[in-house]
């Protein structure tokens, strides 16, 4: 069922829903925006003659070119800035994080984009690599910008959004996730011979969904004036999965050979998800609409709602022992 949705949804034609009157004077940042979606919604916002759009890249000459790239493409300058954040470090994430609070006036929109899709073992700070950078350092940073984010919408009378790039292929690993959850669920990750690598992408896609459904729950647009929300973007051309091994990559480029939109009309839905407002407040959007009935019965019912707060639970703690009261001082 997921991927028919998915399949029939890469033929519509997808809108542009932003445009000046909603990016006009405004101050974005986009996490890996030096390539594929990300550049392309930096270089929208810039076009929509918002005033900021911060670049937030883990190299800085990527991130230069594609700071040049935008301004030769917009024929704006003094817009796009270049900011360090290397996901796969929970101490860059902290430093960046703290740059932001001290140094921008406001953020109306954050794009944590960044993400990898590896198909062979490496490990950052005690983790697979993936699952460091797709969930637990994604989930760090969000949490350390929410407090930011509230401020500004305070200050300037609007609702910021923190936006969370996910994937529907999250949907397709239940049984990879069922196998993962005897025991702890992050340790259960971290096992190298139980570790399906061909799967662990859209399993870590499937582990940064139930996080944020749990984040965006705890942190009400109510309390905080910020609204949480999440993107497919559906499969799009871009530097995604350049990294993976031959029978994987001859795979996933025949597919994006017959389907794959391109990162322009990819970046469409992340547009959507910044001025979908309140209502899309911890929900699933994909096609520039609001997709929740795409969510699997077993991800919405009883069950998936435990695993979504197991999930949480495990990730809050490993975050609480980086950084204590990270988590904690958010409710
Ligand atoms: N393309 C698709 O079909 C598709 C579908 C569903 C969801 N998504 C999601 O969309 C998001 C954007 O991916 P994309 O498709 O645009 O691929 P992409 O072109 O490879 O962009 C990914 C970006 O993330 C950055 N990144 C990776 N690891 C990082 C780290 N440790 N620290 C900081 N930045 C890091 C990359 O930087 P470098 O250039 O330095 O590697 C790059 O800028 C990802 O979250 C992906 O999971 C993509």
């Amino acid at each position: 069922m997921v991927m028919l949705r998915l399949t029939a949804e890469q033929y519509q034609k997808l809108p542009i829903l932003a445009d000046e009157s909603t990016c006009s004077g405004k101050t974005y940042i986009v996490t890996g925006s030096n390539s594929g979606l990300g550049l392309e919604t930096a270089r929208h916002l810039v076009e929509f003659s918002a005033a900021c759009v911060i670049l937030a890249v883990r190299n800085l000459t990527a991130g230069d070119n594609a700071k040049k790239e935008i301004e030769r493409s917009t024929g704006r300058s003094g817009v796009v800035q270049v900011w360090h954040l290397d996901m796969a470090s929970s101490e860059s994430v902290e430093t960046f994080a703290k740059k932001a609070s001290a140094e921008l006036d406001r953020i109306d929109g954050f794009v944590a984009n960044a993400g990898v899709m590896n198909d062979t073992w490496s490990t950052a700070e005690g983790m697979e690599t993936s699952i460091t950078v797709n969930v637990i350092n994604t989930l760090f940073l969000g949490a350390l910008m929410l407090p930011k984010l509230s401020d500004s919408g305070r200050k300037f009378g609007m609702k910021p959004t923190l936006l969370f790039v996910v994937s529907a292929l999250g949907y397709t690993v239940k049984s990879e996730m069922d196998k993962t959850r005897q025991g702890s669920i992050f340790d259960g990750l971290y096992d190298q011979k139980r570790a399906n690598m061909s799967r662990r992408y859209a399993l870590s896609k499937l582990l940064e969904e139930c996080a944020v459904r749990q984040f965006a729950s705890l942190c009400p647009v109510k309390r905080t004036g910020v609204i949480v929300n999440m993107v497919a973007p559906g499969l799009c051309s871009t530097g995604l999965g350049r990294d993976v091994g031959t029978f994987t990559k001859i795979m996933y480029e025949s597919v994006k050979a017959m389907m794959a939109r391109t990162a322009e009309v990819g970046s469409r839905t992340l547009l959507h998800g910044l001025v979908a407002g309140e209502e899309s407040h911890g929900k699933l959007l994909s096609g520039c609409k609001i997709k929740e009935y795409w969510v699997p019965t077993w991800l919405s019912n009883e069950q998936g709602q435990r695993l979504q707060k197991d999930v949480w639970n495990e990730v809050a703690a490993r975050l609480e022992r980086v950084q204590p009261g990270c988590i904690s001082k958010l409710s």
